[in-house]
Formats: C-alpha cells, sequence, structure tokens
C-alpha cells in the first residue's frame, strides 16, 4: 500500500476569507509534494471535536485562526517556549495522539523584518508598539526575543498596556496614546498592531517627521499593502516593510513539521497571493 498523502487544515470561523490555502497550495505545487490543505470552518460548539477528528482522520496538524487561538492553545499536551509566552497557538502538529502546539506570528514578524531590510535590528534601539491586542503579544514577544533593550507601548485604551507591561516584564513602557510622536524618540522599529489603516480608513495620531531616519516601520495590517502608515513613513524618508509578509512567513514552521520541507518565501509567493 502506498503511503497516504500528508493532510493539514486551517481551521477558523469565518474561513473564507484565509489566504493559507493558497500560499500552503503553492508550496505543495511549486515543490511537487502530493499533499493536501484544506480550509475547515468550525462551529463554537465544535472545535475541540473537530481537532479530534482531524487527528482521527490522520492530518499532520492544522494552522488556527481567529477566534480559536486559545482554545488551540488550551487543547495541546506541549507547547513551545514562545507559544507559552504569546499563551495562544496557531500551528498545531499532531504525533502519536499528542498535540503540539507552536505561536510562529512572533517568528513571522521577525522573518519579514529581517527578509526586507537585511540590516535591521532590533537591538540598536527602542521599539514602539500601537495596540495591546493579540497580535501585540506576539510581537511583544518577537521583540523581546530579537533583543530590543526596550519597548515602548501605546493602545487606545491604556489600561490593556498596562496589562501587557504588567506580564512581561521591565522591559515594556507603556506611553500615553496622546504621546506616540515623543515616543519615537530614538526608535528603532515602529509596529502598528491596531487595525487602523485597514482598507485605508483610519490614521495613528503620529507625526513621522519626528522619528529617527534610521527607523523602519511596519504595520500588520496589509489591505491595503500600503496603509496610510506606511505611506506617510516614506514620504518622510523612512524604510517601511509591509505586513504580508508576516503571513508568509509565519506558515514556514508549520509546513515544514506537516509537509517534511522547508519552504521559500519568495516573490512568486507572494504575487500567487496578490492575484488569487
Ligand atoms: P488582535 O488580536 O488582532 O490584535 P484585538 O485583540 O481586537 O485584535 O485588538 C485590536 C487592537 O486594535 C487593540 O489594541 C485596539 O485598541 P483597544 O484595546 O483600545 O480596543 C486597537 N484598535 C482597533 N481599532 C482602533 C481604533 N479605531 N483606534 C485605536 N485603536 C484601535
Amino acid at each position: 500500500m502506498s503511503e497516504a498523502p500528508p493532510l493539514a487544515a486551517v481551521l477558523g470561523a469565518p474561513i473564507g476569507h484565509s489566504k493559507s490555502p493558497i500560499l500552503h497550495g503553492h508550496w505543495l505545487r511549486t515543490m511537487g509534494i502530493r499533499g493536501h490543505y484544506i480550509p475547515i470552518e468550525l462551529g463554537d460548539q465544535t472545535f475541540e471535536e473537530g481537532i479530534r477528528g482531524l487527528q482521527t482522520l490522520g492530518f499532520r496538524g492544522a494552522n488556527v485562526t481567529l477566534p480559536f487561538k486559545e482554545r488551540a492553545f488550551a487543547i495541546a499536551d506541549t507547547h513551545t517556549d514562545r507559544a507559552l509566552r504569546i499563551g495562544a497557538a496557531n500551528t498545531l502538529t499532531f504525533t502519536d495522539g499528542r498535540i503540539h502546539a507552536d505561536n510562529t506570528d512572533s517568528y513571522g514578524f521577525l522573518n519579514n523584518l529581517q527578509q526586507h531590510v537585511p540590516d535591521w535590528s532590533a537591538e540598536t534601539g527602542p521599539a514602539l508598539v500601537v495596540g495591546a491586542g493579540g497580535a501585540s503579544r506576539a510581537i511583544i514577544v518577537g521583540l523581546i526575543d530579537a533583543g530590543a533593550p526596550e519597548v515602548r507601548l501605546a493602545n487606545r485604551t491604556r489600561a490593556r498596556a498596562q496589562q501587557l507591561a504588567d506580564e512581561f516584564g521591565p522591559k515594556i513602557s507603556v506611553i500615553d496614546w496622546s504621546d506616540l510622536t515623543p515616543a519615537l524618540d530614538g526608535v528603532a522599529t515602529l509596529v502598528n498592531t491596531t487595525s487602523i489603516g485597514m482598507g485605508g480608513a483610519g490614521e495613528l495620531p503620529i507625526d513621522l517627521a519626528a522619528a529617527d531616519k534610521t527607523t523602519v516601520v511596519t504595520d500588520i495590517v496589509y489591505t491595503p499593502l500600503n496603509t496610510p502608515l506606511l505611506h506617510a513613513a516614506s514620504t518622510v524618508g523612512l524604510r517601511t516593510v509591509d505586513g504580508l509578509g508576516m503571513l508568509l512567513h509565519q506558515a514556514v514552521p508549520g509546513f515544514e513539521a506537516w509537509f517534511g520541507q522547508t519552504p521559500v518565501v519568495d516573490e512568486a509567493l507572494r504575487q500567487a497571493i496578490l492575484t488569487a
């Protein structure tokens, strides 16, 4: 009997808009791997049952997206260190009836910056992170792992930023929402983790003319690719990295674990997503 093709899935609700099937499908096709990666929408009541069902069916694992990242974390038997610190999982691997959880968002964030600005280093100065939701947690963990000396954190609802500061320790300093511009002083990395700028709407209350010329600006929003923040940054001569690459890079560890080969994030992959 020939070995069955490896299977993986992405679970979420809704799932129709997920780009993950396109990007894993691109890798499977271009690398000649006889596997499948499929989107599955699960109801609120059926997440855990669904995960068990995939294990029974012999799936190698799954990506998990909103709103199930915390439940994916909770159902796992073992976790990577970064998943433990982020407190949520986006990548599950099934082995011998056990579930291993990873969170590859911090990895995706860092690899995107390193790919597009090869001389970028988190170590060269403080980071300024805007937003204090789930994406912010992953990016804070990434920045700390990459050696950022300080993370300045601003959120519209200050209490949420304070909660993250209490949790992640003395490297985090909470900044008032109205103090974003002075907080740019000396910053190596500016990151928007809020949904501001999605669909081109809304702008952060920040004047990028005050930033050092070496500041690298990035956004987790990638619709549009050139968000109002990135547009404003390039207008004053700052280097920018769009958010699509974070999505592409975060998919790499899961693909490796399930399909056994390391995929590349290149222009062909970007174009596959952009034209889909
Ligand atoms: P995610 O898990 O994707 O990060 P989230 O937990 O809903 O999503 O967090 C969304 C982030 O965007 C929060 O930091 C939110 O600020 P609040 O905590 O004050 O809600 C921020 N955000 C969303 N819309 C915003 C807006 N119009 N102005 C300022 N911040 C906004």
